[in-house]
């Protein structure tokens, strides 16, 4: 058993930065959660939890009974240090903007002591751990990290919507600037993680997850790529990949609106950067998924023409389904598309997750409209489009319903 540590977690009002500061306090180490944002610090401290996800609640107040979990806009002294700040694309160089990691690491250089662990588990282009980080420490610090300051990367894998079982039951990439470090790190993840975690180091472990994040960028263009063709040729689609799936090597993914949210959309521009004379697949693979959106608002348009419908009801505005998270999110781009080149179309555009909806009645919402259309197919619309069909259909002025 690992002995508990003080830990900061950085970053601690966001997707990552929450579950990771809850399951490490209930793992028993006395934990401070520091975040920039500082109405949700106020909000964690009095005992409201920020992040809607399944038994975040439960368990976020199940700890913040214990005195192992506080919230503070600035960090303390501690052991370890572990930074989960967004690391968002430079849209025009399609670099990693890599300024939210260092304002954090301004934060922490002067509170760290021999024996710290500094932990990044945003997401970052291959030697970020060891030429930015490991420098600057060396730089600002009288400490040579090689072994007075740990340094490790613990990339995060989870996936909204199902965060906590994601973050205690995955296996993990672990990587170290030393195999101190790795080992540390490993201790501190292992207090609260049942997943298997594979030591590794710092310029793996960073490679690591832009490899994973490529990998299903990739594969989900070539699934649009298909949708395009297919499409262009009267065939379905949906049917061939069905059918292709049958081989027992083959494994095409369906094909959508495009891609959307904090990483897939994002890291594959991170790997490219890092050879971009010798990478041609990401972007192509990135321009495909792009166009999707565009593809998507002219399909809609096409058949808008046909019924000469007016008053559109668009659900669904979160970069996948079941979560309510609107970052890069393709249906928003349909959406704009739409009003940008019809402007005559009344469109109603609605989502109840992101929306904050406290009701909603998908029967209400399509009243006297022309046209339904599903962009984002959250369990709750899926259960009451099949429940309420019918009723629906008879609602609605002209009964078009368009699932994407
Ligand atoms: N969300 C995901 O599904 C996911 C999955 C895997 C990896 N990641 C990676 O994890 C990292 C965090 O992503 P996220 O989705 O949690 O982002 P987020 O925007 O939800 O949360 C980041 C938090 O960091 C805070 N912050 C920014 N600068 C700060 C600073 N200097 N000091 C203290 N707090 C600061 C913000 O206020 C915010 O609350 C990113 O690198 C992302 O790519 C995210």
């Amino acid at each position: 058993m690992i002995k508990k540590k003080k830990i900061c977690v950085i970053g601690s009002a966001g997707y990552i930065g929450l579950p990771l500061a809850v399951l490490l306090a209930q793992a028993g180490h006395d934990v401070l959660g520091v975040d920039i944002n500082n109405e949700k610090i106020q909000k964690l401290s009095n005992g409201i939890c920020t992040l809607e996800e399944k038994g975040m609640d439960e368990l976020y107040q199940k700890v913040y009974q214990t005195s192992r979990l506080r919230f503070s806009s600035n960090p303390e002294l501690s052991d370890v240090y572990i930074i989960a700040v967004p690391t968002p694309l430079e849209k025009k160089t399609k670099a990693a903007d890599l300024s939210f990691i260092e304002s954090a690491l301004s934060t922490i250089i002067p509170l760290l002591r021999e024996g710290n662990l500094v932990i990044l588990e945003s997401t970052i282009p291959p030697l970020t751990c060891r030429n930015i980080v490991k420098k600057r420490i060396e730089r600002e610090t009288k400490y040579n990290t090689l072994g007075k300051i740990l340094i490790a990367h613990c990339p995060e894998r989870a996936f909204p919507g199902n965060l906590l079982f994601e973050f205690t039951n995955n296996d993990r990439i672990i990587g170290g600037v030393t195999k101190d470090a790795t080992k540390l790190a490993s201790e501190i993840y292992g207090s609260f993680s049942k997943g298997k975690i594979h030591l590794t180091d710092d310029v793996t472990a960073e490679s690591v997850k832009l490899a994973e994040n490529t990998y299903r960028d990739i594969n989900i263009a070539y699934a649009n790529e298909l949708k395009l063709i297919f499409d262009n040729l009267n065939i379905n689609v949906k049917d061939v990949i069905k059918l292709a799936n049958f081989h027992p090597r083959v494994n095409i993914l369906n094909p959508g609106i495009g891609v959307g949210g904090h990483c897939i959309a994002i890291d594959p521009w991170f790997l490219w950067k890092s050879s971009p004379n010798v990478s041609k697949m990401i972007p192509t693979a990135r321009k495909v998924n792009n166009f999707m959106p565009e593809f998507t608002a002219n399909q809609i348009l096409n058949h808008i023409k046909k019924i000469s419908s007016k008053n559109i009801l668009i659900v669904g505005k979160s970069y996948k389904p079941d979560v309510n998270d609107k970052r890069e999110s393709p249906a928003l781009e349909v959406v704009k598309i739409i009003e940008e080149k019809n402007p005559e179309i009344r469109i109603k555009f609605i989502d109840p997750l992101t929306d904050n909806l406290k009701s909603f009645s998908l029967l209400e919402e399509a009243k006297d409209m022309d046209m339904l259309i599903i962009l984002v197919s959250h369990s709750v619309i899926k259960h009451q489009l099949q429940k309420n069909y019918e009723s629906i259909v008879k609602v609605m002025r002209m009964p078009e319903i368009i699932q994407f």
